[in-house]
């Protein structure tokens, strides 16, 4: 096999790796878990995610990214090497050459770090792209085109708001709220209505399962938690209207960013905005009635993009064979 090419979507909930011509062949949680005195690696992504809470301990899970960038150097290197190599194998001629995407906001030294990283981890070239863009090519938009497209990207950590045209992002804002958040926000509401703690775990499911960003017809749900007077597990049945109000904050600030990104995109550009209406793509973006909120909001017409967990991991892995066209001018570095 010659010059493999990788597309890797570096998250802080999870990593995908598209191979160009096999598509995504790898999807495993960001987290490793190590030893603490010797720091040597026990288990990545899966099976470390296993050990979560039920280790010694002298064992410890970390998520080596946070809100969107890399806070523990060493053992992100150690993590993507260990991901590159399950996904390609160790019989290549030739190192792959390998995308991977960043929020848009992220500083220099950031965006070094992750090329760094991703340079040690075995590449032999190495792309670094925004992650709004990747998104969209991911999602099937050209983005080659003098076209303005809104892209808003909503995943666990970090919700990145972006408007594309030729190739490049004229205008953008990264904000720290997103999946997670609204997991936080469900477990504090729940403490403070009804003086019960449940795990993140519990409030991801309320969120998928009967959170909402939009009035809708009440659905309900039973959740387990322990109660904070008597110290005993309790069961209650929680309604979506009550997600409602739990969520109001978070998505508030996301319809907010939109908006403003919105009043700072040139004429010509939000004009096709308008026309082609506002993508959404990332795991959070499936939260139920956020598309209706943003439309009813900006009275532009949002849509979730198929796939959308996958966008961008596609987009990134698409965009080396952009490049190899020489159909963009990328950022592209040695
Ligand atoms: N059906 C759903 N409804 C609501 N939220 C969902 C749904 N499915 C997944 N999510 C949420 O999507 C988030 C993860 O999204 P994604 O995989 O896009 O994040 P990421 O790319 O790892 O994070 P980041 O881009 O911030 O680094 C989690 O918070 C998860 O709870
Ligand atoms: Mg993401």
């Amino acid at each position: 096999m010659f010059g493999t090419d990788i597309g890797i979507d570096l998250g802080t909930a999870s990593v995908l790796v598209y191979v160009k011509g096999q598509g995504i062949v790898l999807k495993e949680p960001s987290v490793v878990a190590i030893e603490k005195n010797s720091k040597e690696i026990l288990a990545v992504g899966e099976d470390a995610r296993r050990m979560l809470g039920r280790t010694p301990g002298n064992i410890v899970a970390i998520r080596p990214l946070r809100e969107g960038v890399i806070s523990d150097y060493d053992i992100t290197e150690k993590m993507l090497k260990y991901f590159i190599m399950k996904s390609v194998g160790h019989h290549l001629f030739r190192k792959p050459r390998i995308a991977v995407c960043v929020p848009s906001s992220v500083t220099e030294v950031e965006r070094r770090a992750v090329e760094d990283a991703t340079k040690q981890a075995g590449a032999r070239e190495v792309f670094v792209i925004e992650e709004p863009i990747a998104a969209a090519i991911g999602a099937g938009i050209d983005i080659s085109r003098a076209m303005g497209s809104m892209v808003v990207d909503i995943g666990g950590g970090t919700t990145d708001v972006a408007v594309i045209s030729l190739g490049g992002t004229v205008v953008s804002t990264s904000l720290k709220v997103a999946g997670d958040n609204f997991d936080e926000a469900i477990v504090r509401y729940m403490r403070k209505k009804h003086n019960i703690l449940i795990g993140e775990r519990t409030a991801e499911d309320l969120k998928i399962n009967i959170g909402t960003a939009f009035r809708r017809p009440p659905i309900n749900m039973d959740v387990r938690g322990r109660n904070l007077v008597t110290g005993l597990p309790k069961t209650i049945n929680v309604t979506s209207d009550e997600m409602f109000e739990a969520l109001q904050e978070s998505v508030t600030s996301i319809v907010d960013s939109v908006h403003f990104i919105l009043e700072k995109t040139p004429p010509e550009l939000a004009s096709d905005i308008s026309d082609r209406g506002i993508l959404m793509t990332g795991g959070g973006s499936l939260l139920y009635g956020l598309d209706m909120l943003i439309k009813d909001k900006t009275g532009i017409e949002a849509f979730i993009a198929e796939d959308s967990i996958s966008c961008v991991a596609i987009g990134t892995g698409k965009y080396i064979e952009f490049e190899s066209t020489g159909k963009m001018k990328g950022k592209r570095r040695k």
